[in-house]
């Protein structure tokens, strides 16, 4: 161990005690020296460590659904710490895990009906594409191994996640490392087609044809799955063309190939159901979950799946592991008694049903900034929605982008969170958020896009 004296701190953190925390997508070097510093939470605010009261028009990152430190979640993570911390899930049980797991699942469309735990979003994914692997050999299909995902697609950070992921940024330092026989179908973005429209683009359906391409060009015989979310969001909240999932699903369905909808982001309640595929009414044949799934408060991932493909595991001697696969976390009681917690929420307040009610209020309101400057876009689905900006002659990574300062002057002069991406601001409140509320980080959008240059 190194005897050289490391910074410490009591009291209020101060720019010399933030070196040694290599930070997860963050310009940290910017961030050091100028830090966004958030230090509680309650319902739609976070307090800063300068005492301002922060509007989070984020739900964190997309998951505090319920809004902040929700009493009945909290308490339930608290009397579950006490009552069993840990307990293996590997050859042993708990019971918060199998109730979970069976109301969870009640809240699945169609067939859907059993889960695989894991801790993130990204672990979700990666867990989603083994099952889809096995699945097909072990009904015999053991040439079906090729994932296809599409351009613009964000599945986290595993290996398989940025494989199948269509993120050159994320993707570019990796590329000798990248998981084998993916390929991608075209995103369905276009500003010239597309731009201000409402929810769901009329132009593009037809951008599903790509995937009957990428098929025939490899052979529907070594094709595992197709992953996709069923509204990009970390890549700028990218509703799907009126028409095209619907391509998708009966693409995947003519050369039997699954469907998986990864769904971190759209599950939970962010498109007043509890899936987007029951907002859409395509149903997948496996979903992935976090996020939302437990308001954030405990890292939960969940991969949801079809009945039939469970089925096909369960072949073999009885003794036998029926898939090498899981989490020393999985299953984690404290991230179980959180979800159970988490959906009793979303009933009794209707939560998801509160969403769907705001969906127009929301959009309406997002859509009012269209002439607001440097606008070239709005988009909104549900209780997600984003504005694009033209980029202007900023070049980042050595100047701030567009989107970059609306975030930083939206923290530090509107005491509000979003998120940015490129040229694109993204916001996705919690599902309690009030019109009055939504009008007022609307207002402050306008007040910070007023200084942008
Ligand atoms: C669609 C999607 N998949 C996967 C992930 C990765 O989740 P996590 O950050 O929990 O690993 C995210 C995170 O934003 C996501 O939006």
């Amino acid at each position: 161990m190194s005897s050289s004296v490391k910074p410490g701190s009591s009291g209020p953190l101060k720019p010399n005690d933030l070196e040694a925390h290599f930070m997860p997508f963050t310009a940290q070097r910017q961030f050091k020296r100028k830090p966004r510093m958030l230090t509680s939470a309650k319902g739609m605010y976070y307090s800063s460590d300068d005492g301002r009261q922060i509007m989070d028009a984020s739900a964190g990152m997309w998951c505090v659904n319920a809004g902040h430190a929700h009493p009945k979640i909290v308490a339930a993570i608290q009397k579950q710490a006490a009552e069993l911390d840990y307990a293996p899930n590997f050859s042993f049980g708990h019971p918060v895990s199998f109730k979970a797991a069976s109301l969870l699942c009640a809240e699945m469309p169609s067939d859907i009906d059993h889960v695989f735990f894991s801790n993130s979003g990204s672990e979700a994914v990666d867990t989603a594409i083994k099952i889809a692997i096995a699945y097909q050999r072990a009904r015999g299909r053991g040439t079906k191994t090729r994932i296809i995902g599409r351009e613009r697609g964000y599945h986290g950070v595993n290996i398989a996640g940025i494989s199948v992921g269509g993120l050159g940024y994320n993707r570019q330092v990796f590329s000798g490392a990248l998981m084998q026989g993916v390929d991608h179908i075209h995103h369905t973005y276009n500003l010239s087609e597309q731009a201000f429209s409402r929810l769901q683009p009329e132009w593009g359906a037809h951008l599903a044809d790509d995937l009957e391409r990428r098929i025939l060009l490899h052979d529907a015989e070594n094709i595992a799955a197709v992953i996709i979310e069923p509204v990009p969001g970390s890549t700028g909240v990218l509703p799907p063309p009126k028409g095209y999932l619907e391509k998708i699903s009966a693409i995947c369905t003519k050369y039997d190939i699954l469907l998986i909808f990864d769904e971190v982001i759209t599950a939970w309640g962010r498109l007043g159901r509890a899936t987007a595929a029951e907002y859409f009414n395509v149903m997948p044949d496996i979903i992935t979950s976090a996020k939302g799934i437990n308001n954030a408060t405990v890292p939960l991932g969940a991969t949801f799946i079809r009945r039939s493909i469970y089925d096909a595991f369960m072949r073999g001697g009885e003794y036998g592991i029926e898939f090498m696969h899981g989490y020393t976390y999985s299953g984690h009681p404290l991230a179980c008694a959180a979800a159970l917690a988490t959906l009793e929420v979303y009933k009794e307040e209707k939560l998801f049903e509160r969403a769907a009610n705001l969906e127009k209020k929301w959009s309406e309101a997002l859509h009012s900034l269209k002439d607001a400057p440097h606008v070239v876009d709005i988009r909104t689905i549900g209780l997600m929605g984003a504005v694009e900006f033209a980029p202007g002659s900023r070049n980042p990574p050595q100047e701030m982008s567009r989107a970059m300062e609306v975030f930083d002057k939206m923290f530090f002069e509107q005491d509000c969170v979003l998120r940015f991406t490129g040229n694109v601001i993204a916001m996705s409140p919690p599902l309690i958020i009030s019109e009055s509320q939504i009008d007022e980080i609307v207002a402050k959008l306008r007040k910070a896009l007023a200084t942008v240059k």
